[in-house]
């Protein structure tokens, strides 16, 4: 486990999120100002879940809509039937880590 440098706070707003290059990827998602952390690798086709539409604790996968908990990770509708890694986040300085 690593803390690793994510973004600055003001470069993620509100229901947006940014993808973290790590091996897996990772996707910081900005929720009302708490910063979550998921894989960024749908599980069901591979779309980047950092380009997925949020709202509140969910995202919503670009390709073909599956649902996630960005809080647990769990996925909340098919066709994605296995959940998404999570990470722990902290801000320090204006600036986001994530623990990878
Ligand atoms: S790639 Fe995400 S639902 Fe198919």
């Amino acid at each position: 486990m690593a803390w690793v440098r994510a973004c600055g706070v003001g470069e993620i707003d509100p229901g947006e999120a940014v993808r973290v290059e790590a091996d897996p990827p990772v996707a910081v998602f900005n929720v009302d100002g708490e910063f979550l952390a998921t894989a960024d690798t749908c599980t069901h086709a591979e779309s980047p879940l950092s380009d997925g539409y949020i709202s509140g604790y969910e995202v919503e996968c670009a390709w073909h809509f599956a649902k996630f908990c960005l809080r647990t990770g769990k996925a909340l509708t098919l066709p994605a039937t296995t959940g998404l890694a999570t990470y722990a986040t902290r801000v320090e300085d204006d600036t986001v880590f994530v623990d990878i």
